[in-house]
């Protein structure tokens, strides 16, 4: 059985392929993709805590299709998606940076919420995705960083199209030169803030310090980057993906406006119901063999965290929506050592949107047909129409 996802019915709703396919064959092939692709709850999360077999760091992937001693020039830096210890040493500096900025933001997100729902009332229908999900994380992370007011606009259009370019499987925008500009845009930032007193997270990365050993300011920069890169259009995606499983599912929506305590218990269904990081990448880094098929080194391995997150074997009744399921053991925010750093950010952006626009907009409908984007890494909508009341 061939793994064929880009077929109208896949893109609208990719569960029955990958129910077939975790059936007949867990671990696949897909010559298509070039590529294992893994459809099981239990090797996705076996894949996911093993660094020393499936490497995050993609630059494997170009060593082993050239092989031979590393290339003199190759500058040695350290990224969160760098093999253990480096990437250890990044995510506890990131860590240390970030927890206390995100307490601190923690009552803006719910202002900006109302901001930005501010700006719907009088308007009957709208686009969910551009009118309202996708400002909220950028505006956050432009907050987080202090990006001075009068480049906010620059910025957001920047991480807009960046934002993207983590999905290698969708070709809508040029991501690469968007990620050129903004790298220039944060190596201007951390150069103008190095050695200057303040609270932001650029400043808290550039003092953070791990055992005696300080981020590079280059390494500051790619860490800025990564946060747009991994923070953006996965939030979006979540608030947008969920609210229309909820307008698919009345009786949970008419549960969750009842009762907005639910809201906590709710993200996390909504994000194992329709995840946006669908799939994440791996490097073979050792030999390695997962049910009986044998994988080499610098072979990619595709772990289906969508598909996971459907697994019969983990979940009761895995395509049933259902806001207080207990437990929840999605893999939506991964797990282990690259487990996603923004993940309490965008638990409370994600709580703080969906239940507001619920109590806002008490006769919430769709307003026709969802479109998504024809990609399968990072699922998500391209437009949401909603009619508002
Ligand atoms: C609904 C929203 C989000 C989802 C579903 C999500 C999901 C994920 C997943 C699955 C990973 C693991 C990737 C891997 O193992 O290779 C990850 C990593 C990461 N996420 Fe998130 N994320 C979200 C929001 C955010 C936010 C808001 C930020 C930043 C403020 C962020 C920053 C990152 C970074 C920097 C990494 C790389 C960590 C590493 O490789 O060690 N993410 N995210």
């Amino acid at each position: 059985m061939r793994f064929d996802p880009f077929t109208d019915e896949g893109i609208a709703d990719p569960y029955p392929h990958y129910a077939d396919l975790r059936a007949a064959d867990p671990v696949h092939w897909s010559e298509k993709l070039r590529a294992w692709v893994l459809f099981r709850h239990d090797d996705v999360a076996t894949a996911l805590r093993d660094d020393a077999h499936f490497s995050a760091d993609r630059r494997r992937a170009s060593r082993a299709a050239r092989p031979g001693p590393p290339q003199a020039a190759e500058p040695n830096l350290r990224t969160v998606s760098s093999d253990p210890p480096d990437c250890l040493a990044v995510r506890a500096m990131l860590n240390a940076a970030l927890v206390p900025r995100v307490r601190a933001i923690a009552p803006r997100i719910d202002a900006i919420v109302e901001e930005l729902l501010a700006d719907l009332i009088g308007r009957t229908e709208v686009d969910l995705v551009g009118d309202f999900a996708h400002a909220l994380p950028i505006r956050v992370i432009a907050e987080l960083l202090e990006v001075p007011e009068a480049e906010r606009g620059r910025f957001q259009e920047l991480s807009g199209t960046i934002a993207r370019g983590m999905d290698r499987f969708y070709g809508g925008d040029d991501a690469s030169s968007g990620l050129r500009e903004i790298g220039a845009y944060f190596v201007g930032l951390v150069g103008e803030r190095t050695d200057t007193p303040g609270d932001d997270l650029v400043r808290r990365l550039l003092r953070a310090e791990h055992e005696g050993n300080r981020l590079a300011p280059l390494e500051v920069v790619a860490t800025c980057a990564a946060l747009v890169f991994g923070g953006n259009e996965t939030t979006v995606n979540l608030i947008a993906n969920g609210t229309l499983a909820l307008l698919r599912h009345p009786a949970e929506l008419e549960r969750l406006r009842a009762d907005p305590s639910l809201a906590v218990a709710a993200v996390e269904e909504l994000l194992r119901y329709d995840t946006p990081p669908q799939f994440i990448s791996r490097v073979v880094a050792a030999p390695s063999e997962l049910r009986g098929k044998a994988l080499r080194p610098g072979d990619t391995v595709l772990l289906g965290i969508g598909p996971a997150n459907r697994d019969p074997a983990v979940f009761a009744e895995p395509d049933r929506l259902d806001l207080t399921r207990a437990p929840n053991p999605h893999v939506g925010f991964g797990l282990g050592t690259h487990f996603c750093p923004g993940a309490q950010l965008s638990r409370m952006e994600t709580r703080a949107a969906i239940p507001a626009l619920l109590a806002r907009f008490p006769r919430l409908a769709l307003a026709g047909e969802p479109m998504w984007r024809r990609t399968i890494i990072l699922r998500g909508l391209e437009r949401l129409p909603v009619r508002l009341g």
